[in-house]
């Protein structure tokens, strides 16, 4: 249902809206009726696309261009957070990859992959979660990754951060059912995905086959569905859940054994 009225609008705070899964988390939810905070670094994207909602709708949106490895961002958006009226929905989805050994590869750079990753997150999460526990209302989805579900060289901090986001996410579910409070929450683990993640990573997308793609707007679509049913994971996409499924039964030599054959 999508309200008549601009305030009683629900709200949803998206991170990482400037492209790719948060880009198409901003249009899903403003064709569902949702205001929007966009949250990324560059702000002429968040424009344009504040822009796009405004023009086409009754949809208010607000930009706030931070960046969330640094305490400061952070404290913006929590900001944001503790005074937002009707805030149902708060996506943690602002990430990046790397590529190389962990021990070859920029230590500053992998710091801010865990500010990122796991600081933002948590932070983000409790300040939702204050707020939620309130209104007695709410969701939040973390956007975490298949990888969250392994380990695999090159890879090390990447799948550290996303197995983190998995737990926590599990944690909070646990937590709130415990406290009866009817708050969703959501670990959103992906497989490769069409954005702009391979581009900043450097990596060259023909390494994988095409099936083994989807679309931005799937990946959404399919935690949108999730979120509706209450689900704690959502892993788009029937060959990424056979894929999940048979590493979570698969003892942890044979697991070894499959990583170290992959390319
Ligand atoms: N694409 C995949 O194959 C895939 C698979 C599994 C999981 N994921 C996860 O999906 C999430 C979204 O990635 P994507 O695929 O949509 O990639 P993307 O197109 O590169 O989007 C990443 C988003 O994060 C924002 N971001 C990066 N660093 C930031 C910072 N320091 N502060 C604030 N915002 C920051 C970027 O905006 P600015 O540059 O404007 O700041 C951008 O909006 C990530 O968490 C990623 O780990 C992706």
């Amino acid at each position: 249902m999508v309200p008549n009225s601009n305030h009683s609008h629900p709200l949803a705070l998206i991170t990482g809206a400037s492209s790719g899964i948060g880009e198409a988390f901003a249009r899903r939810l403003a064709a569902r009726g949702f205001n929007l905070v966009l949250v990324a670094r560059r702000r002429d994207r968040l424009d344009e696309l504040r822009r796009e909602f405004e023009s086409s709708g009754d949809i208010a949106a607000e930009v706030l261009a931070v960046d969330l490895t640094q305490p400061a961002g952070i404290c913006v958006v929590e900001d944001k957070i503790a005074s937002a009226e009707n805030l149902q929905l708060v996506i943690n989805n602002a990430g990046f990859g790397s590529r190389g050994l962990f021990h070859t590869i920029s230590i500053e750079k992998q710091e801010l992959m865990h500010r990122l990753h796991v600081i933002a997150t948590m932070r983000l999460s409790h300040a939702a979660l204050r707020r939620m526990a309130i209104q007695r209302s709410g969701g939040i989805v973390n956007v975490s990754s298949v990888a969250g579900f392994l380990q695999g060289p090159s890879n090390v901090s990447y799948c550290a951060t996303k197995a983190w986001m998995n737990s926590f996410t599990e944690g909070l579910y646990l937590e709130l059912r415990r406290a009866r409070l009817p708050i969703k929450v959501q670990a959103l683990c992906p497989g490769f995905t069409h954005s702009e993640f391979h581009d900043t990573m450097g990596m060259d997308r023909s390494v994988v086959p095409k099936n083994w793609w989807m679309t931005s707007e799937d990946v959404v679509d399919a935690s949108l569905r999730g979120l509706e049913r209450g689900d704690l994971f959502v892993v788009p996409g029937w060959r990424y859940n056979s894929f999940v499924k048979l590493l979570r039964l698969l003892p942890r030599s044979l697991r070894h054994t499959l990583v170290r054959n992959a390319r």
